[in-house]
């Protein structure tokens, strides 16, 4: 089968940008992305998109009008669809068995029901959303149970785009992995995804796995992600205690090819909606199967970050007198890191709320993520202010929480200058440089490094 009309339910982080990179690669194809949400799809049709994203405006304009197009109507386009694509959103259960682990499938399900409903030919069903291994089998069921006269073939195709570099991630990927079933029908639909695939990414960089080896891949990558920045900022705890600078020591491992460089920056911790959910995926996974031991070994990754996370807090307070009640607090970075108006499961929301707690005065700065601030520190005495150098303004302390260039650049002089004294700068992101901060009258304590005090 050729095919030639492409639908991708759900039009989020995920969903868009893919369609969006689809879509420009194979204008011989058309591509649309439906949503339930009217707002979405609507600023989906505009030049400004529910999601920021750099270079997306470009891709999408591109496409879109062209073989690109944005709708709330799932029933119409679902009935002309060859392949549809399912990125809708899979949050950890947050009720019931499995609550605070498990995924809640809630949504995928719902899409298998719409489809099975209003499918008017065989189908390719594909899960692009990441998903607990052995999705496909309960897809399967549901959409061979009941009315449908129709075939449909589930696919996994998991997506590996990181946010902030979502566009090059697809255009340029380091692979496209799509598991399928071992029979015929599984082989022929994976043929046709990779035909798709084919009009941009170079036949060594497609893997064609099972499809359990497929879906469970995506947690894995991620929670190797994960674990190398569980794991060094382990390390960066001890470093504070040692006179051992993470920096070189990073550096020094980073040397060994076995290794290898990325994804050993110190941090406050990690976020983003998928490090979080999958590993607690996988430990769900792994108990449900008797393998406590490996449960336990992963979940360690989760319990590193959120001390990350707390021993940052612990650190400011400890530092300022062991207390910041009534003393201002200015946060810059909201984002879970740069480049992304992202907030979901940022460590600045623990941070902020915690510093909350301890009565003090906490201004926020961000360059994309303050409306979404908004929203995640709602009720919250908290003060939003996009301007650094305005938000710095009289402040005791200022904490980096995300790593946008724009705070590696920022005039400390002048920041310095308007807060109270003593001044305290936390790193929490290791962008600035400790020397020249302490110099211009800081106390400086960065992640992972000896402090600079006066
Ligand atoms: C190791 C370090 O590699 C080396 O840099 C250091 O100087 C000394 O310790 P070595 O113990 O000689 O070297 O061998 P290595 O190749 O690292 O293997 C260690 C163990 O891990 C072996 O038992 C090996 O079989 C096992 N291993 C290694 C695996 O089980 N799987 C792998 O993928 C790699
Ligand atoms: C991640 C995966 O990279 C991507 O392949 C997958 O598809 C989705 O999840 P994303 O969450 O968008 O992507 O961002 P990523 O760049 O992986 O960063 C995740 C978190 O780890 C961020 O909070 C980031 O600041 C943090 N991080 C990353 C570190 O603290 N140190 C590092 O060295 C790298
Ligand atoms: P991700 O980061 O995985 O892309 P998002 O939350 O950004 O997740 O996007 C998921 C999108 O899926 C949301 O816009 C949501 O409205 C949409 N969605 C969820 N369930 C359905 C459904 N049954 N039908 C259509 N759209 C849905």
């Amino acid at each position: 089968m050729s095919i030639k009309e492409i639908v991708c339910i759900g039009a989020g982080y995920v969903g868009g940008p893919t369609m969006s990179v689809i879509a420009e690669k194979c204008p011989h194809i058309n591509v649309t992305v439906v949503d339930l949400n009217e707002d979405r799809i609507k600023a989906w049709q505009t030049d400004d998109l529910p999601i920021y994203e750099p270079e997306l405006l470009d891709v999408v304009k591109v496409a879109r009008g062209r073989n690109l197009f944005f709708s709330t109507e799932i029933e119409k386009n679902i009935a002309k669809a060859d392949v549809v694509f399912v990125s809708v959103n899979t949050p950890t259960k947050t009720f019931g068995k499995g609550a605070g682990v498990a995924a809640n499938l809630e949504f995928i399900g719902k899409c298998a029901r719409s489809i099975r409903k209003y499918a008017k030919r065989d189908l390719i069903v594909v899960e692009k959303s990441t998903l607990p291994v052995r999705t496909a089998e309960a897809l399967e069921k549901i959409l061979h149970s009941g009315e449908s006269d129709y075939h449909f073939e589930v696919l996994s195709n998991p997506e590996f785009l990181a946010e902030g570099t979502a566009i090059n991630d697809l255009q340029n990927p380091d692979r496209v992995l799509i598991g399928g079933r071992e029979n015929e029908t599984g082989q022929k639909a994976i043929a046709d995804l990779v035909e798709i695939y084919s009009n941009w990414v170079s036949p060594e960089k497609i893997l064609t796995t099972n499809t359990w080896s497929s879906e469970l891949s995506k947690l894995v990558a991620n929670a190797f992600l994960a674990q190398r920045v569980s794991s060094i900022n382990s390390i960066s705890a001890l470093c504070e205690k040692t006179e051992a600078d993470i920096t070189e020591v990073s550096k020094a491992i980073s040397m060994d090819s076995r290794i290898g460089a990325k994804f050993l920056n110190a941090s406050v911790g990690f976020g983003g909606s998928c490090f979080k959910k999958d590993i607690l995926n996988l430990v769900y996974i792994c108990r449900h199967y008797g393998l406590n031991e490996v449960a336990d070994y992963w979940d360690q990754v989760v319990i590193m970050n959120d001390y990350q996370q707390t021993r940052f807090v612990d650190k400011i307070i400890a530092t300022m007198f062991n207390t910041v009640s009534d003393k201002k607090i200015t946060a810059l970075g909201f984002a879970f890191k740069a480049n992304t108006g992202d907030t979901r499961e940022s460590p600045a929301i623990i941070i902020v709320k915690q510093l909350v707690e301890e009565r003090a005065r906490v201004y926020v700065s961000d360059p994309k993520a303050l409306k979404q601030a908004k929203h995640d520190l709602d009720g919250l005495d908290v003060v939003l202010e996009e301007d650094p150098y305005e938000a710095c303004k009289g402040a005791d302390a200022v904490c980096i929480l995300t790593e946008w260039q724009a705070y590696k650049d920022l005039d400390y002089k002048k920041i310095y200058a308007n807060m109270n004294k003593p001044a305290f700068i936390f790193d929490g992101r290791n962008i600035i440089n400790p020397q020249e901060l302490y110099e211009i009258g800081f106390n400086v304590y960065p992640i992972g490094k000896a402090a600079l005090e006066r």
